[in-house]
């Protein structure tokens, strides 16, 4: 086995053994494959790592930026007490009609909020409707804009609050301070704004498996 088979074979075995799909998650996962999404989504044991997070902090209110097909909104989701709320946004209106469809299956739909429509607009939108604080905000689209949709978040949050940031590696890519990729040059402005920012407790990790080698941001606000 290479490396990276050997990488994927363990995080399916911790997807089997410890993250398992019902039968939700599975149509989840078919569904958005059927309507063309792209396989992006979190892994089974990425999305129970986010399920987890909720859990831990008691989140009764959760922002997600960047919906998809709604499956990480579903392990989130079913981390909410009866009466939680989880506002996920996304500007795609294809990914959020099948999102609907899926969160609805997954028996969740009473507590996800999707607003369609530019992340930037819609948090500005939660902003002015007073909406928050959030206990917990995953940050999961478009990745030029992961310092400003960050600074939103932060300012809807309370101390206490988790912000999680998918896909802060890219295979590596995050290394190359001379990138004119509009992704890494968006992420590595949020490390370098991080690094000297006080008001959050922060770090990174590396991931492989399934999604290759990327990375998350976890923040915690002080
Ligand atoms: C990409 C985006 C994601 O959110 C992800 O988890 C993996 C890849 C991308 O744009 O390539
Ligand atoms: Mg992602």
């Amino acid at each position: 086995m290479t490396e990276a088979t050997t990488y994927t074979a363990v995080d399916r075995y911790i997807d089997e053994k410890l993250a398992p799909h019902d039968d939700a998650l599975g149509a989840c996962v078919r569904a958005s494959a059927e309507a063309g999404l792209r396989p992006i989504a979190v892994t089974p044991s990425q999305g129970k790592l986010l399920h987890l997070l909720a859990l831990s902090v008691c989140a009764t209110r959760i922002l997600e930026i960047g919906t998809l097909g709604g499956y990480s909104a579903i392990w989130l989701a079913r981390a909410l007490p009866a009466g939680g709320r989880l506002v996920t946004l996304d500007v795609d209106p294809k990914a959020a009609e099948v999102a609907r469809a899926n969160v609805d299956r997954a028996g969740v739909g009473d507590r996800v909020e999707i607003r369609l429509g530019l992340a930037m607009g819609s948090l500005d939108a939660l902003a002015r409707e007073g909406a928050g604080p959030f206990d917990l905000v995953f940050i999961d689209a478009n990745k030029d804009d992961s310092l400003p949709y960050f600074e939103r978040a932060l300012a809807m949050s309370r101390p206490g609050t988790l912000l999680v940031v998918d896909n802060v590696v890219r295979a590596g890519r995050i290394l190359d301070a001379a990138s004119t990729d509009p992704d890494i040059v968006g992420l590595r402005r949020l490390f370098d704004w991080l690094a000297t920012e006080p008001r959050v407790d922060v770090t990174a990790f590396q991931t492989v498996g399934e999604k290759h080698h990327d990375g998350m941001i976890i923040a915690r606000v002080r």
